[in-house]
């Protein structure tokens, strides 16, 4: 239901949340728009028809204090009984293609083969279908952070195994809907797998294996990830002809000193821990991890390094296994140098050895880490052309939290700005071929539960049926897919 339709608008633009054109303002044509959003955050129906139990489903469920409004994912927004809604939604902003994810407990509720589910199956199957008679593209992330407990139990992400297991999960989702599937999404944001869940954690399953649990997350995943290529690219493709990548976060960095050795240092270890293995030339961790973090290893009196090894068949395995480079941005950090270490010894801090600090200037959004930094996206964007041989780039997040008011301005500035950082990098050169604003509806942000608003629509959260409200950044967004132009009026 959109609001607003007798209305005329326009952008307000925020104070320190814009960026000036380079060229043109229309996107190329073949470009994609679309929205984002994960399993767990929407879904609810956490035991409905045979769902096994996810590290989240745990996690809130015995821990409910860590949340910040000591919510869970039990019913969120109830995607799982109301995708007609989301449907009618999803037609109505006019998208090009919706990202979602699949939760992996619904598949196979122990996480194994030998546990499939019928009626998971049928709930995707039901969601793609109807997406493709709506010609919406359907973009499907594998592992949104929903790890079955089963897994789990053996060490998740730091126990090797996961590659098997990851891989027969993901060779059941090419089986089952890969006929109709063809932009895949191995893993969202490794770093904010293995950093909250192996290192600090923040997040589940809560290991605090600082500089040692963390970077066996990033290696498994590495392996599980390519993995996953190489058996879509042998068995899958030629019928299918589908297109694989994997989605990462990072912050982009300014240097205090106007050192770029400190830009790429940040990168390096915040975006680089997963990218340049994947898609570098040169394949492998970056140097500087390498010999930083051997380094660091050695002082501790260890004989080999908490970096794990990439051998050369495992380099050569992972580097070039990507169609597209999937990319997740909100947000920027000036960089020096620290004075003293951080973090303790040994951790992944203590290795970065940077010191990230925000402008007092910078808009804030309501999650204490989110300024709204457009020229920082389109410097992202510049690095990543030239680190990685200009690959093709899928913008698979972006976007703004606030209080969740419809006359959400800041938003429409959010979006104007950075959609004109991808307007800027593609008249610079870059080849980005997609946008997903995140997120399609207010959702269970996480820890922060249902305090941080991202969505373009609002959702009644007291309604038992969760009806959903167009913001005016809804509005905005769908005129801009309209005119394929990034407008001031709408
Ligand atoms: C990235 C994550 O993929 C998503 O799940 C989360 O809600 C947003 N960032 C906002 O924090």
């Amino acid at each position: 239901t959109v609001l607003y339709l007798n209305r005329s608008l326009s952008v307000i633009e925020a104070k320190n949340c814009t960026l000036r054109a380079k060229g043109s303002l229309k996107f190329p044509k073949n470009f994609s728009f679309g929205a984002a959003t994960s399993a767990y955050q929407i879904e609810g129906g956490w035991n409905a028809d045979g769902k096994g139990p996810s590290i989240w489903d745990e996690y809130t469920h015995n821990d409910p204090d860590r949340i910040t409004d000591r919510s869970n994912g039990d019913v969120a927004i109830d995607s799982y009984h109301r995708f007609d809604l989301d449907l009618k939604i999803l037609k109505e902003l006019k998208l090009d293609h919706y990202r979602f994810s699949i939760a992996w407990t619904r598949i196979f509720p122990n996480g194994d083969v030998s546990s499939k589910n019928q009626k998971g199956i049928d709930y995707y199957n039901d969601i793609i279908d109807k997406l493709l008679a709506n010609n919406i593209e359907p973009m499907v992330t594998m592992y949104h952070w929903d790890l079955p407990v089963d897994i789990q139990k053996l060490g998740g992400f730091t126990n090797a195994l996961i590659i098997n297991y990851f891989t027969a999960y993901a060779e059941e989702l090419f089986k089952l809907f890969g006929d109709r599937v063809k932009l895949w999404i191995t893993f969202n944001e490794p770093m904010q797998i293995c950093k909250p869940g192996y290192s600090t954690a923040e997040s589940p399953p809560n290991i605090k294996s600082p500089g040692i649990g963390d970077y066996l997350c990033f290696t498994n995943i590495l392996k599980a990830h390519a993995r996953t290529y190489h058996l879509y690219k042998s068995k899958y493709v030629k019928e299918q002809r589908g297109r694989i990548g994997i989605t990462m976060d990072t912050f982009f960095f300014i240097s205090k000193s106007n050192d770029k050795n400190d830009v790429d240092r940040g990168m390096q270890f915040s975006f680089g821990i997963i990218a340049h293995a994947i898609f570098s030339k040169a394949g492998g961790f970056p140097k500087v991890l390498v010999d930083d973090i051997g380094k660091n290893s050695l002082a501790e009196g260890r004989s080999v390094s908490r970096l794990p090894h990439l051998d050369a068949y495992w380099k050569a395995y992972i580097r070039g296994s990507f169609d597209f480079l999937g990319l997740n941005y909100y947000t920027s950090r000036y960089v020096e140098r620290p004075s003293k270490p951080l973090g303790e010894n040994p951790s992944m801090l203590r290795d970065y050895d940077i010191e990230e600090t925000s402008d007092p200037n910078w808009l804030q959004g309501k999650s204490n880490w989110l300024y709204c930094v457009p020229t920082g996206f389109e410097g992202l964007l510049k690095w990543i052309r030239e680190e990685y041989d200009n690959v093709e780039v899928k913008i698979t997040e972006n976007g703004w939290s606030d209080e969740g008011d419809l006359d959400d301005d800041d938003r429409v500035s959010y979006y104007k700005s950075h959609l004109q950082a991808v307007l800027n990098a593609i008249h610079d050169g870059s080849n980005i071929t997609s946008y997903s604003a995140w997120s399609l509806f207010d959702n269970f942000e996480w820890n922060r539960g249902y305090t941080e608003k991202f969505g373009l629509y609002a959702v009644d959260m007291k309604s038992p049926k969760r009806e959903r409200t167009a913001k005016k950044s809804a509005i905005y967004y769908r005129k801009i897919i309209e005119a394929r132009t990034l407008v001031d009026e709408f």
